[in-house]
């Protein structure tokens, strides 16, 4: 393990860019602040979480049910929302160089006064003023075009659809609906690689429940323990987990009451994933009811939701999975999210035989796995690139797989070898990467 420092972010920025799972969005014209691309490994990456997100939300439960709503919705749904007035961060201008930065984070406002202060410059603030962080898009061809917004969170998507998914499908109180989906924030200050960005995945549940204190508290409890489980379950150490209760002050406009899962990244502290406890507020807001089917009793549910980013788990879920030995860089994250579960390799790339038969593991395995195929320079070389990548297994056919059947399994973790039957190596590595089917 190595030490989390700015260095760390260095180094995971540079092998994401190298390696190709982010790149700076637009950036043959020089990028666009706060925006960012996903290559090759990076799609792959970071839908391996999205799947595990869904299955362990949606695919393996009883009570939550899908939605993928449009992004962008009538512009009343966020006057409706609360959004359009409430949506908004603190926004002080520096008096002197006119840069303009969030008032509520205190670390960016230290740093700003230091640089002025070593130019022995000092620094004034204009007041705080909201600023809103939707996105307006102008629709239709015809002036004056209709104004809308880009969603600034995917939630309200959900809850316009209550109605219809009761409607449609045989969920009854209490029940969930999930959504994975682009958000977008205009934000002040985009920052911290992929952290704060203005275009941004959010993987959101929205629970319904009976307008119950207690039952509110225990559904609220329920599921922050089950998120950070989730976190823990696919590498994330605990210890560098940890709850965050939000102030009044911190409260989002639509909670009674919130905390976060915070991670201890190399840039300090930071929220991973909201809970919240958004009451009435919603469905309320939008005169949304619903009628017990069993009682005939008509009430405004409350709502529990858990909110977590995509890009941040995927960034998180990286530098906690980044490890060095000597000058070896093993990227040890959990199989299941790793881009590629196994790479095949033919020990030497001259000899036809050993090219045909590896080519065979390869094409077999690909229609059950994601699996790289490499054939360049030394066997070390290979294995090195692929611990880079976080490749569990790499699996390389010689002359004895010709006349014996098998091949050798290389661990990314232990780096130990073993020999298993060709016949047996799908299973051998579906059991390792997925657990027991
Ligand atoms: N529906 C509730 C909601 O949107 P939030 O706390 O504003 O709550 C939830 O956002 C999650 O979305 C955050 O915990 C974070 O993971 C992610 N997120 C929010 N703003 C983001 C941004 N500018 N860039 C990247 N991820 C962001």
């Amino acid at each position: 393990m190595i030490k989390k420092t700015n260095n760390l972010m260095d180094k995971i920025v540079s092998l994401c860019k190298r390696r190709g799972f982010i790149f700076p969005g637009s950036e043959i014209y020089g990028g666009l602040t706060g925006f960012w691309d996903y290559g090759p490994l990076g799609v792959e990456f970071k839908r391996n979480i999205k799947n595990e997100w869904w299955k362990s939300v949606v695919q393996d439960r009883d009570d939550v049910v899908g939605c993928d709503a449009a992004i962008i919705m009538n512009p009343e749904v966020w006057k409706a929302s609360g959004h359009v007035d409430s949506l908004t961060d603190p926004l002080v201008e520096c008096k002197t160089c006119h840069i303009r930065i969030r008032a509520d984070q205190g670390d960016d406002i230290k740093d700003h006064e230091a640089g002025h202060a070593k130019k022995k410059e000092k620094v004034s603030w204009t007041e705080p003023k909201k600023f809103n962080l939707l996105t307006e898009v102008f629709l239709g061809a015809t002036e004056p075009k209709q104004k809308a917004y880009l969603r600034g969170e995917i939630t309200q998507g959900v809850i316009v659809n209550f109605s219809n998914t009761v409607s449609s499908s045989r969920v009854k109180i209490p029940f969930g609906i999930a959504q994975i989906g682009k958000a977008f924030r205009n934000e002040i200050t985009p920052g911290n690689f992929t952290f704060r960005s203005r275009e941004f995945e959010q993987m959101e549940l929205e629970y319904f429940i009976q307008p119950d204190e207690k039952e509110g508290e225990s559904v609220f409890k329920y599921w922050k323990e089950e998120r950070l489980r989730w976190y823990v379950s696919l590498g994330i150490r605990r210890e560098h987990l940890r709850f965050h209760e939000h102030t009044p002050a911190e409260r989002a406009h639509y909670a009674r009451f919130a905390e976060d899962i915070e991670y201890d990244s190399p840039f300090g502290w930071k929220e991973f994933e909201g809970i919240h406890h958004r009451g009435d507020w919603d469905l309320s807001r939008h005169k949304v009811s619903y009628k017990d089917p069993d009682t005939g009793k008509e009430y405004t549910p409350w709502i529990i939701e858990t909110s977590g980013g995509v890009d941040r788990a995927a960034l998180f879920f990286l530098i906690d999975a980044y490890s060095e030995d000597g000058d070896r860089m093993v990227l040890r994250l959990n199989p299941k999210l790793a881009p590629y579960k196994a790479a095949v390799f033919p020990l030497l790339a001259n000899k036809p035989e050993l090219v045909k038969s590896a080519r065979k593991i390869y094409e077999d395995l690909r229609k059950h796995l994601m699996v790289a195929w490499d054939d360049r320079g030394n066997i070390g070389k290979r294995y090195y690139s692929q611990d880079e990548i976080g490749t569990p297994y790499c699996i390389t056919v010689d002359f004895e797989s010709l006349e014996g059947n098998d091949v050798t399994v290389r661990d990314r973790d232990t780096a130990k070898q073993e020999r298993v039957k060709i016949a047996e190596l799908r299973e051998y590595i579906v059991k390792r990467v997925y657990g027991e089917q």
